[in-house]
């Protein structure tokens, strides 16, 4: 990509990744088919379409539609490579359970930012009555004797309060989850699963009280949109002077990221599902922004904002506190001339006059994105490598750019 155009025009935000990837696990509980609407064409979701396809599902794409035939359904064994290319098929443990009781399943292990154990997803579990056995990192669950229970999560986890919704939908009695996740992911779970005939409330909140039903039936469906593309590309528009618009945004989800664009100088301005964002000459700098669980500032959201940083006016501190390992992307943009000083997860970040654009390698989805967005605005050409991990999250990143008015090609290499 060739920095220093202006990034601006209109564009349409796609349905949520974090939305999707669990509501195809969830896609397996009812009988009759689901159409998934409005589906976003990323990596991870081709993974997730082939996983089900190992389990006995058929996936069809067609138009931005995937439809999902689960009525053959019979294999709980998940499949070792394709799950350890992405992290979410754990979510398929709860609904495999709640619908076959019994599940196998290879320890997903770590990843790119962090660690990420998935204790708070088996403790979820087994508080519905799973027997789990941990053979060489092979997880053998047994849910035959499965029943409604109270869930109490040490931490919100989004992933472990999605696999205990889904798990316990079609057990007879109440499941109450407290400590739960409240992103607005997990709300559209709720909406989804109870558009099927589910009974579950509270998603949003702490506590959610998930009512068992016999059984659910298919439906059609379209996600909520995507809060962190829609982020990503208001970063772009704010470091590169731009105005810009996007529709299919739910404003509502993105006040901790508008919150810090406007600190930064931005306009922004909301008008039902629409958003537009008027950049000023030169970004300031941010006080202080710290990730935390939702209503708090994303995590997945910390790397593109540092990456509008490192360009404004003073200096911003950045505090990762979700993911232990999530600033990797710091070092490419040091050497694209960032200033930036890392301690612990604290980054202090000193914004410069200009960087100038280098061959950087992605390193996590975020991270990747950030790079690009640091390349938009930095003098000069910039090679990002590694583009299969930001092709996992963001839906032909290079052709939303052009459309907003940037040089930038997807290059074989
Ligand atoms: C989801 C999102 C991811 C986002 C994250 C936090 C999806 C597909 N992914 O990931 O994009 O960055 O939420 O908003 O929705 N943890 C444990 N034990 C567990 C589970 C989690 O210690 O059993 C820790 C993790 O290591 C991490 C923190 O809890 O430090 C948050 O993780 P979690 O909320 O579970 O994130 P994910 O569901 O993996």
């Amino acid at each position: 990509m060739l920095g220093g155009e202006r990034i601006e025009g209109s564009i349409r935000v796609d349905a949520a990744k974090n939305a999707v990837l669990p509501i195809l696990a969830a896609a397996i509980l009812p009988e009759g088919d689901v159409i998934i609407r409005d589906c976003p064409d990323i990596r991870d979701v081709h993974a997730m379409a082939e996983i089900l396809g190992k389990l006995g599902c058929e996936t069809i794409w067609q138009n931005g539609e995937m439809l999902i035939r689960n009525g053959r359904l019979h294999q709980w064994e998940m499949p070792d490579e394709l799950s350890k290319q992405i992290r979410s098929s754990i979510f398929l443990l709860g609904p495999i359970l709640g619908k076959l009781r019994r599940a196998t399943v290879t320890y997903p292990g770590g990843c790119e930012i962090g660690i990420r154990p998935i204790d708070l997803h088996l403790k979820g579990l087994r508080a519905l009555g799973v027997r789990i056995v941990d053979a060489g990192g092979v997880l053998y669950c047994d849910g035959r004797d499965m029943h409604a229970g109270d869930v109490y999560f040490d931490y919100p986890s989004v992933g472990a309060t999605e696999n205990v919704m889904m798990a316990a939908v079609l057990l007879p009695g109440i499941t109450t989850i407290h400590n739960a996740a409240k992103e607005p992911e997990i709300e559209d779970l709720q909406r989804f699963i109870n558009r099927m005939g589910g009974k579950i409330r509270g998603a949003g909140t702490q506590i959610i009280e998930i009512e068992g039903v016999e059984k659910l039936h298919g439906i059609s469906y379209a996600p909520i949109p995507d809060r962190i593309v829609a982020g990503t590309l208001l970063c772009a528009g704010a470091m590169n002077g731009g105005k810009m618009e996007l529709s299919n945004v739910h404003p509502w989800d993105l006040v901790p990221v508008i919150d810090k664009l406007q600190e930064m100088g931005c306009r922004i301005r909301e008008s039902g599902n629409r958003l537009t964002l008027e950049a000023p000459e030169r970004l300031h700098a941010i006080s202080q922004l710290q990730t935390q669980p939702h209503p708090g500032f994303p995590t997945d959201m910390q790397a593109q904002m540092l990456a509008a940083c490192c360009v404004a006016r003073g200096t911003s501190v950045i505090i990762e506190n979700v993911f232990e390992n999530r600033l990797s992307h710091v070092a490419d943009l040091c050497r694209m001339g960032a200033n930036i000083r890392v301690n612990g997860r604290m980054a202090v970040v000193q914004g410069v006059d200009a960087m100038h654009g280098m061959r950087v390698m992605a390193r996590d989805l975020r991270g990747g994105a950030a790079l690009v967005l640091a390349g938009l605005c930095a003098q000069g050409e910039t090679i990002v490598e590694n583009i299969a991990l930001i092709d996992r999250g963001y839906a032909h990143l290079e052709d939303t750019l052009s459309a907003l008015g940037a040089k930038i090609d997807r290059i074989d290499v």
